[in-house]
């Protein structure tokens, strides 16, 4: 195997994030949370003022991107994800994005084995190749309560019913809009964390990578 490439796809708090950073440790993989190129996208829109539902000014920020604006922390907060979310669904800044996303698996940094993605349309649009594809999920009530602790461990005041009123909001806009919508590949293993500690998400990824590629 030259260069393992591994799609992870799902839902907002689905446990993406932890699981793929186990699984770069584990197999030596570059890891990119390719969520992050739409929050810099969105977050640059937010700060020239512009409306992150405009196409010409998203899609300037999009190619204006660099690996260097994937740093910023703010890119976290709750505004530069809803901003994300809505550039997410101009096919423009989709397009616009594919390249970034295509030569960090083709060409994994400081010298992987190979690269994990963490996305929405990683298996079923980027690396429709790739060598495995998982497809994370959780019920909505699950991972708004999943979202609540976090933000409550990082000292964020917030409301139960605000958290999962926006994580509905958030889904339907990833399910519904006309392009890349959010949707397992056919042949991606679906994990359904709602009843899954970390370790068990863990044990089953790398028990179902392990397989595809042996
Ligand atoms: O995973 P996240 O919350 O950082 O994602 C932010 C937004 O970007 C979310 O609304 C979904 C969108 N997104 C996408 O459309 N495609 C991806 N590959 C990753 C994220």
């Amino acid at each position: 195997m030259t260069n393992l490439i591994v799609a992870v796809d799902g839902p907002a708090a689905a446990g993406k994030g932890e699981l793929t950073r186990r699984l770069a440790r584990h197999f030596n993989l570059a890891r990119l949370d390719t969520g992050l190129l739409y929050r810099a996208v969105g977050w640059a829109v937010l700060q020239a003022n512009g409306d992150p539902a405009d196409e010409g000014v998203a899609l300037a920020k999009a190619k204006a991107l660099t690996a260097a604006d994937l740093e910023n922390p703010d890119l976290r907060s709750e505004a530069a994800g809803s901003a994300a979310s809505k550039v997410a669904a101009i096919p423009a800044v989709r397009t616009q994005l594919i390249d970034f996303q295509r030569d960090f698996a083709k060409n994994p940094p400081g010298g992987a084995a190979g690269a994990v993605l963490d996305g929405r349309d990683i298996g079923t649009v980027i690396c429709p190749d790739a060598n495995a594809k998982l497809f994370i999920t959780a019920t909505a009530e699950i991972r708004a309560e999943r979202r609540l602790k976090e933000l409550q461990a990082k000292g964020v005041e917030a409301i139960g019913s605000a958290v999962l009123r926006d994580m509905m909001e958030r889904d339907a806009r990833d399910a519904q809009r006309s392009v890349a919508p959010l949707e397992p590949a056919k042949d991606a293993f679906v994990l359904d964390t709602s009843d899954l500690d970390a370790d068990a998400v863990f044990a089953a990824a790398v028990d179902f990578i392990s397989r595809k590629v042996t």
